[in-house]
């Protein structure tokens, strides 16, 4: 079976990165329909935009390269930016694994599997 490809997107402002994405199959063999991604952004450039506009590309790069749906296996529920950001580009939570993440401020905290569909 020929798995879809992945890959890496910059975000650039006046010739400095802002931000990346890696995005690609979630699973190999038969999950490797279902896309995944992780997304960073220069901390000094956060809340301007970027993630945004990198999520918003990554749904069409996934949805031109035929994935039917994305899934984010590790969304942790104290990060608040995150959560709002994917949920207001369609994604749902799916559940919350408890405990899972040690946070180093808010110690033991819940990881979220966030899922839409393209
Ligand atoms: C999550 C991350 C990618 C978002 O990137 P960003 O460039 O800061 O995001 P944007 O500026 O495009 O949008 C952030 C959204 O969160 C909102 N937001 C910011 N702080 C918030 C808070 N405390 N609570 C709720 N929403 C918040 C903003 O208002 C904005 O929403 P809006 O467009 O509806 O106004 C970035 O913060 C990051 O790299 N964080 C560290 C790594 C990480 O968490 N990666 C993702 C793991 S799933």
């Amino acid at each position: 079976m020929e798995e879809p490809p992945g890959q890496t997107v910059v975000a650039e402002s006046d010739g400095v990165i802002a931000g990346s994405a890696k995005m690609g199959p979630n699973r190999p063999g038969r999950g490797s329909h279902v896309a995944t991604a992780s997304f960073l952004v220069d901390p000094a450039r956060q809340g301007q935009g970027t993630g945004r506009a990198l999520g918003e590309y990554v749904l069409d790069w996934c949805r031109r390269e035929g994935f039917t749906s994305i899934q984010f296996n590790a969304v942790v529920e104290s990060n608040a930016p995150a959560v709002h950001l994917w949920q207001s580009l369609g994604f749902r939570i799916i559940g919350t694994v408890p405990e899972s993440f040690d946070h180093p401020r808010h110690g033991l905290v819940g990881m979220h599997v966030m899922f839409r569909y393209l």
